[in-house]
């Protein structure tokens, strides 16, 4: 079977991760969460002190990232110059950071780099904001997934309860709105369905029901 690339877009919490990581597992194709990188950025420029409003100061920063992706069974590890990096990049103060420095056009654009060379040879899922509009507008397969923000914040707040963590429904909710607000209305590259994506509804669908979903779409091997 030909080797797709598949993209899978939409809001924070909409199930693309859950359902991507499946999907991977199942067609036994390399996940890419591209969120992450953008949360690495994050991260790196908070490590590094350097203002985001600092164009000159960004650029060399990005000339040094080393972003490494390094796949295994129970989930992938991102590794940012050498240092695992994959719990800290989940936090709430990088979770933020990451939504603010996605908005730059440099930022992006070595991203999308990055994101093209690792999908070069097919038999890839990677799920983001413009996967399917910018970074493979050419993909075999586009999914656009969404849900309503009460079932999305009720999502995480699951998540990071099963964690020990206690957190306000409440204020999960209302960053939700914020981050959605700052992916949608950016000026490059916003979060937006691809002209040819299917969109899915997850709201009322159970994990197995959204992989199921698209996994016959796939096995059918149309993008309709
Ligand atoms: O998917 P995530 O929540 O881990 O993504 C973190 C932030 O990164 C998100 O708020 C917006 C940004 N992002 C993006 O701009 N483009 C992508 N393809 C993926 C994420």
């Amino acid at each position: 079977m030909k080797k797709y690339v598949i993209a899978i877009d939409g809001p924070a919490a909409s199930g693309k991760s859950t359902t991507a990581k499946a999907l991977a597992k199942k067609l036994k194709y390399v996940y890419i969460d591209s969120g992450a990188m953008y949360r690495a950025c994050g991260l790196m420029s908070l490590w590094e002190a350097v203002d985001l409003n600092d164009v000159k100061a960004l650029s060399k920063m990005l000339d040094r990232i080393k972003l490494v992706i390094k796949y295994s069974e129970k989930g992938n590890k991102i590794i940012l110059n050498d240092k695992d990096v994959s719990e800290r990049i989940r936090e709430a103060d990088i979770t933020r950071l990451s939504s603010q420095i996605a908005v730059i056009g440099i930022v992006r654009t070595k991203m999308v780099e990055l994101q093209r060379e690792m999908g070069k040879h097919g038999g890839v899922i990677m799920d983001g904001r413009d996967i399917g509009t910018v970074v493979f507008p050419e993909a075999d397969f586009k999914f656009f997934m969404i849900a309503d923000v009460h079932t999305r914040a009720l999502r995480r707040w699951e998540e990071a309860k099963s964690k020990g963590e206690e957190l306000s429904l409440k204020a999960i909710e209302q960053e939700l709105i914020w981050r959605d607000k700052n992916d949608s209305e950016r000026e490059i590259s916003p979060l937006k369905q691809a002209a040819n994506a299917i969109p899915i509804d997850t709201s009322n669908l159970t994990i197995p029901q959204q992989v199921d979903y698209l996994h016959d779409i796939i096995l059918r091997g149309k993008n309709a």
